[in-house]
This record gives structure tokens, C-alpha cells and sequence, in this order.
């Protein structure tokens, strides 16, 4: 850039001298011509003036007079010599440097002489420059000689000189001047925004994506759309960067770690001809109206991440109830429509209820029966005889959907999800006894105690056992739907190989901890992380600390509780008054539903206290953002929080926890409830009873104060734990499982006569080779 810059003054500094000195070489040139005219008309007319008095003085015909008299009219005329010649051009007279007269030439005196007319030359010798002016002198009509009058003109080259000194002046102070301002200039507009377009390269190479302002682009002017290209490019090359990264990582970590592409690589590998179907309540697409338009949304579900890749690659189909508004414009004529939708690659079938259909299955018997049942929060459930019906009527016509689009597929593979469909397998099983039927149960399962509440128990168990496979978050709760079937049913249960035989058919049970997808870790590592300043702006707010909760709005999130030991670590610990914000993201959920409305109220106003109690102008110690928000704007969040607090009453499993590690770069605090499944793999973050207020607002305060060194470690090692038990992991070993099961033979149409015998998987080690 020196050497830019010296090149670049050097060569103005030339060019400017060039032009000034070529310039002043032409004014120096009139002026002279201008001095010189003016000189020949000055001498001229002396000359001219002083013919008479030198004719009268010739008229004498006295040498000696005529000496003086010329002597005397140069000294009154003050010219440098003045002489006269006769008509041959001899010099008679003559006043002056006598070196010059006899140096001059005889040209002017012979122009006069002979051809009357007269003439001026320039001349010069060693010591001086002057102009020869020579003139006829006429007596008598003839002729008889010559004046020639010699005016100094030594003062033109003076003055020449003197214009040259000027300009020199001129020149230099050009020189400079333009010199500054271009370096200027340079500097300005081009120097500045090319070291703005060279940081802002240098820090998207060095991954700093957000520090790279998009207001700043407009400072960069005329480079703004090349940097505008260099940084997309920039931005590919990160990509590629990242992707060449964590296919190194994985390749270091051996094949421990699953990915989409090796779930559905597997998948189409190992299920032969057997195509898969996968049945739940809530569908991966769904159809709703946006204004005037219809768009079709995905809504923020882990499943859809670990099933999709295992449909993909096998070309399945996803049995659902169509609850979007628009769903029914967005199918074909057996109720199918082939997804994703922009590059379909699998069939959604869906399902249709009634308004009152809705109410009793989903409502009724699913969210204020077997919810509150299988979650100890101390919420009762309700179970109603009609909502019952219902779930029984539901459950049948998904069975019915199911089967239709399983008649042409020998040996299929169905998986279905979830509490909502606890009857389904035994219906699919009895139509389809060729099908390996899997379900997994996302919910806790209680212990028998408190299952037994339920009047449909039996029936519920009877579902189930329909399933070849039945999967749980962890043993425990393996352990409790075992010791619920051995309490409930006349089945034969064996511990060692956690199966359940009823009627001749055997259920396999087993944990398989539902996880989140690799991709988002793996992304994570190289992406922006969003300022908290930013984030809390957003909503007028400053704060040094943020605590994070993100949360359906449940009861059994355990909101309120986690609440109140933030207010109470406020109260304990002033300190963070004025510096600490809990952020709590809580979706709106199942709000038909009575208890959930009240959990609302009882949210909002426990949030109002405390605000109440501690707010200022600038700060709020809780921010309630009571809206879904997606996946993006959770993910900002979680990775601009320094903690993050799930104090579920009870949870299957609680993938906030397992989201919160994902999105973070090997650092900050988990402060998980013992109550969660997720509380098993994640034994590095401080684990909380979310019933002690106390104890909670003390761990808060404990990993608030924790040393770096320690969060990174307990972070790293829940990473690797995540990374490595990821979703895809899930998936595959649940029907890798199922697809190891020996069904020895196929023949029981009815759960209620002999069935086919299921033998489980013989060993750990043949699982983990699956
Ligand atoms: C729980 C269940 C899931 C269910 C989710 C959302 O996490 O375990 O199976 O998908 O809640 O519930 P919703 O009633 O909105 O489908």
C-alpha cells in the first residue's frame, strides 16, 4: 500500500511539473514577445525623434559637432549607443560601447542605406542583450546615411527570469496541494473502504458472521456490491469449511455418531421389501390460511427431524389427523398428498375427525386423562366414559386409514407415536399380523398405583401388548409398564429380557431416549452468536445476565415454580437486581382445556408480581414471550443465554435440555429438573428437585457464579453425550430392533387367540452391530 502510494504521488508529482513547466515556458515566451514588441516601438520613435537634430547636426558637415551632438542625444535618451553612418555604412559618429558598435552586423545599416527602409535586430554579446534600431537620415531627397539607436534589452531576459521564478513557485505549491489532495482522496475513497471490505473479509473468514453489520455495507460505497459478492462467496466457503469440519469430526469419532444420511442409508439397506408406516396424532405437515394464501408449515416437532430421513429414503407413509384448516383443499381423493412439498418423496395420508371427535380423544381422553395420569404433577385426570368412546372410535379409524394403505405392502414395518394411540397396535396387529408393530411412548409411564387410576386400564395394556416392540424414554419407566401389565393383566412378564406374553404374543420393552438432530450441533459451532443486548432490545430491555425457559405452556413444565426461586434468588441475592432477566418462551398449548387455561392465569400473574416487585424503568426480572416461536428465534435464545432452566414436575424425556446443549458452544449452565428423563444422560448439569424453590434459586445462583473451566468441561461432555445419543441414533436403534425381532410365525389375526411369538434380540452386542 506504501508502495502504491509513493508511485502514485511520484507520478502526479512528475505529471504536475511537466505541464506547469511547459505552461509557464509558453507565458514566458508572449511575455517576451510582448516586452520585445513594445521595446521595438519605444526605440523606433526615439530613433525616429532624433533624426532631425542629427541631420541638422550632419548639415554642419563638422565632424567634431557631430560627435558631441550624438554623445549628448544618448545621454538625454539614455540608450545604450547611438551611431551614424554615412551612405556606404561607414560609422562617422558614434556614442557607446565601442565593442558592441564594431561587433554589430552590417545588415540593418545596409537595409537603410541601400533600400531606405527601416530595421531593428536583436543582438548580444558577453555582458549585454539590446536592440539595434536603424533608421534612414534624409537631407535633400537622398539618402546620406544611417542612425542606429541601441536600446538595452538586458531587462527582457530579466524579467523572463523572473516569470520562471514564479512559476516555480506556482509549481511547487501545485505539486503539493494536488499531491495532498489526492493522497486524500485516495485514502477517503478508496484506501478506507477497501481495509472496511478487508476486515469485514477477514472477520466472515475467521466465522465473526454477525459482527459484520449490514449497515455497514453502505459505508463501503462504490465497493459495496463487490464486497456484497466476495462475502457470499466468503459465506459458501464457511459452509464448506464447517461441512469439511464435522465430516472430519465424524470421521474421528468412528461411526459412533448417526446422521440423516446414514439413518436412511441403513433404512433402505436393512428393510428389504418391507415398507414402513409411521402413525401419529399431530401430522408433519399441515395446510392453514395466512391471509389470503395457503401455506404449508411444519410444525416444530422433534419427530418429524428423526422419522422424515427413515420415510425419505424408503419412500414411506405417515398416517396423521389432517387438523389444519386447509388440509382437506390440500389432498388428493384417498385423502393422500405426497410431501415434503417441494420435493416429495413420501405420502402423508390423513385422517379426518369431527369437532366432537377431537374433543373427546384429543381433549378429553389424551390431554385431561392420560396426560395428568402418567405425569406426577399433581394435576387430576379426568376420565370420562364418553371421552373413552371416543378415543376407542379415533383409534379404530386410524386403524382403518392404516390398513387401507398397507393392503398392497407385504411384511410392513408400522411405528406408531405416542399415548394418543395406545389401542392402535393390537387393532393393526389383529388385521395385519404379518406387520411388525412398534410404538413409542413419549410420555412417563407411572408406576402401577397410579396407572390403576385409570378405568380403562386393561384395555389400554391390551392395546399395547398388540406391539411387537414398545419403546420408553428410560428403564424406569420399562420397569413400571411391566409391573402395570404383571398387576393388570394375566400376561407372563419376564424381567431378564424385559418382555411382556400375552395370549401367545410377545411385546418386547425397552428404553430408547428420543434425542434432537446432529445438523443443528454441527451448524452451531460456526454460527453467529446473537448479542443478548440485540435480543433484549427487542423488547426495550437491558440486562447482564439472561436466564432462558422454554416451554410449551404446561402444568407440567413446572413454570410458576421455576418462577418464584427467580424471584427468590433475587430476594437472597440482591445483587442481581437490575442485572439479571429471565426470559421465558412458553408456547401456547391444548388451550381448550380447563387446566391449562388456569395455568395461564397463574403464569401470568406470578410473572406480574415479580415484575411488580422489582421492576425498574429499564429492566424487568422476567419477560414473558407467551407466543410459538420457531426454531430460528428459540435457537437465538438459547445461544445468548448464560443459563438455561427446565424444572419440569415430570418429563418423559425434555428435549429444552437437550436443544439448550446442542445450541451452544461449549459453554454455559444447565439447571435441570431430576424429574426429566433427560436428567440420566445429562448428569453434568446441576440437577434441581423443582418442588425446593430454595434448592433451585441456589443452583441458579451456583452456576451464575461457576468458573469458566468447569462450565466448559460439564458443557463439552453433555455435547458429546448429545451428539453421540442424537435423534437419528434413535431411530435407527428402535427399528433396527424391531426389524431383529424373529417372528416365528405370523398367523394370529386376534390378540385374544395364539398369536405369533416374537423373540427378542438376543444380546447388547447384536444390537449395537444393527
Ligand atoms: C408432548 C408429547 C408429544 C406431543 C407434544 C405436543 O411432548 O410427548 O408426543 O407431540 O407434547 O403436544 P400436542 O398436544 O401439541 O401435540
Amino acid at each position: 500500500m506504501h508502495f502504491f502510494r509513493m508511485r502514485l504521488i511520484l507520478a502526479l508529482v512528475v505529471g504536475i511539473t511537466l505541464v506547469s513547466v511547459a505552461s509557464t515556458y509558453f507565458e514566458v515566451l508572449a511575455h517576451k514577445h510582448i516586452l520585445r514588441q513594445d521595446l521595438q516601438r519605444r526605440a523606433v520613435q526615439k530613433a525616429t525623434s532624433l533624426v532631425p537634430e542629427i541631420e541638422l547636426a550632419l548639415a554642419g558637415d563638422q565632424n567634431a559637432k557631430l560627435s558631441a551632438e550624438v554623445a549628448r542625444l544618448r545621454t538625454r535618451e539614455a540608450a545604450l549607443g547611438l551611431g551614424v553612418y554615412d551612405a556606404q555604412g561607414k560609422l562617422v559618429a558614434s556614442a557607446g560601447p565601442v565593442a558592441v558598435f564594431s561587433a554589430l552586423p552590417r545588415g540593418p545599416v545596409d537595409k537603410v542605406t541601400q533600400h531606405g527602409v527601416e530595421t531593428s535586430a536583436f543582438g548580444h554579446d558577453a555582458d549585454d542583450q539590446w536592440l539595434e534600431v536603424a533608421v534612414p537620415l534624409n537631407t535633400g531627397g537622398h539618402v546620406p546615411g544611417a542612425l542606429v539607436l541601441l536600446d538595452d534589452a538586458g531587462y527582457i531576459r530579466t524579467e523572463s527570469a523572473e516569470v520562471w521564478g514564479q512559476s516555480f513557485l506556482r509549481i511547487v505549491a501545485f505539486v503539493v496541494l494536488i499531491a495532498a489532495v489526492t493522497v486524500f482522496m485516495v485514502r477517503w475513497f478508496l484506501l478506507n473502504p477497501m481495509t472496511r471490505v478487508a476486515e469485514r473479509l477477514r472477520r466472515l473468514r475467521l466465522g465473526h458472521i454477525d459482527e459484520v453489520g449490514e449497515d455497514s455495507s453502505k459505508e463501503l460505497s462504490l465497493f459495496s456490491p463487490i464486497a456484497r459478492e466476495v462475502e457470499s462467496m466468503a459465506e459458501n466457503l464457511i459452509e464448506a469449511r464447517a461441512a469439511a469440519a464435522s465430516e472430519a469430526r465424524l470421521r474421528d469419532e468412528g461411526a459412533h455418531i448417526w446422521t440423516a444420511e446414514r439413518l436412511a442409508a441403513n433404512m433402505q439397506e436393512r428393510s428389504g421389501s418391507s415398507r414402513i408406516f409411521v402413525v401419529s396424532n399431530r401430522e408433519p405437515y399441515t395446510h392453514v390460511r395466512k391471509g389470503r394464501e395457503t401455506v404449508c408449515i411444519v410444525p416444530p416437532s422433534g419427530l418429524v427431524t428423526a422419522i422424515e430421513p427413515v420415510l425419505r429414503a424408503c419412500d414411506g407413509v405417515w398416517v396423521a389427523h389432517g387438523s389444519g384448516s386447509e388440509d382437506k383443499a390440500n389432498v388428493d381423493e384417498f385423502d393422500r398428498l405426497r410431501v415434503p412439498p417441494d420435493d416429495p418423496q413420501y405420502t402423508l395420508r390423513r385422517v379426518w375427525l369431527s369437532a366432537e371427535e377431537e374433543t373427546g380423544y384429543y381433549d378429553g381422553f389424551a390431554n385431561e386423562g392420560l396426560w395428568p395420569l402418567c405425569h406426577i404433577a399433581h394435576t387430576r385426570p379426568i376420565f370420562r366414559a364418553s371421552d373413552w368412546e371416543c378415543y376407542k372410535e379415533v383409534n379404530k379409524k386410524f386403524a382403518v386409514a392404516v390398513i387401507e394403505e398397507m393392503k398392497d405392502s407385504p411384511n410392513p414395518t408400522v411405528f406408531i407415536q405416542d399415548y394418543h394411540l395406545a389401542l392402535l397396535p393390537q387393532l393393526v396387529k389383529a388385521a395385519r399380523p404379518d406387520a411388525r408393530v412398534a410404538i413409542f411412548w413419549h410420555i412417563p409411564w407411572p408406576n402401577p398405583e397410579a396407572f390403576g387410576i385409570c378405568p380403562w386400564q386393561a384395555e389400554l395394556l391390551d392395546g399395547l401388548l398388540g406391539a411387537d416392540l414398545i419403546g420408553f424414554h428410560i428403564p424406569l419407566h420399562c420397569n413400571n409398564f411391566l409391573s402395570t401389565v404383571d398387576r393388570v393383566l394375566e400376561s407372563r412378564t419376564d424381567r431378564e429380557h424385559m418382555t411382556a406374553s400375552r395370549k401367545g404374543h410377545v411385546s418386547t420393552v425397552h428404553p430408547y431416549p428420543v434425542s434432537v438432530a446432529l445438523d443443528s450441533m454441527q451448524k452451531n459451532r460456526e454460527a453467529k452468536k446473537p448479542s443478548r443486548d440485540t435480543l433484549l432490545a427487542e423488547f426495550g430491555l437491558h440486562a447482564e445476565t439472561l436466564v432462558i425457559g422454554v416451554d410449551r405452556m404446561d402444568y407440567t413444565k413446572g413454570i410458576v415454580e421455576r418462577l418464584t426461586a427467580i424471584e427468590l434468588l433475587l430476594e437472597e441475592h440482591p445483587w442481581y437486581q437490575e442485572r439479571l432477566t429471565m426470559v421465558q418462551i412458553a408456547a401456547p398449548s391444548r388451550t381448550r382445556i380447563a387446566s391449562y387455561l388456569d395455568l395461564h392465569r397463574r403464569v401470568e400473574m406470578t410473572v406480574e408480581r415479580i415484575n411488580q416487585r422489582y421492576q425498574t424503568p429499564q429492566w424487568k426480572p422476567v419477560l414473558l414471550i407467551e407466543r410459538q416461536c420457531n426454531h430460528e428465534e428459540v435457537e437465538r435464545w438459547y445461544r445468548a443465554a448464560d443459563l438455561c432452566l427446565v424444572t419440569s414436575l415430570h418429563d418423559g424425556m425434555n428435549l429444552v435440555a437437550k436443544e439448550f446443549v446442542a445450541a451452544r458452544d461449549d459453554d454455559g449452565v444447565l439447571v435441570l429438573s431430576k424429574f426429566t428423563g433427560a436428567a440420566i444422560e445429562l448428569g453434568d448439569a446441576l440437577l434441581v428437585n423443582p418442588y425446593d424453590t430454595e434448592g433451585v434459586a441456589a443452583a441458579v445462583h451456583q452456576g451464575l457464579e461457576m468458573g469458566y473451566t468447569e462450565r466448559r468441561t460439564r458443557m463439552q461432555r453433555m455435547r458429546r453425550q448429545v451428539m453421540e445419543h442424537n435423534v437419528y441414533r434413535w431411530a435407527a436403534t428402535l427399528l433396527g430392533d424391531l426389524r431383529e425381532l424373529r417372528m416365528e410365525s405370523s398367523s394370529v389375526a386376534d390378540p385374544g387367540h395364539a398369536g405369533p411369538i416374537v423373540v427378542p434380540p438376543k444380546s447388547n452386542a447384536a444390537r449395537k452391530r444393527a
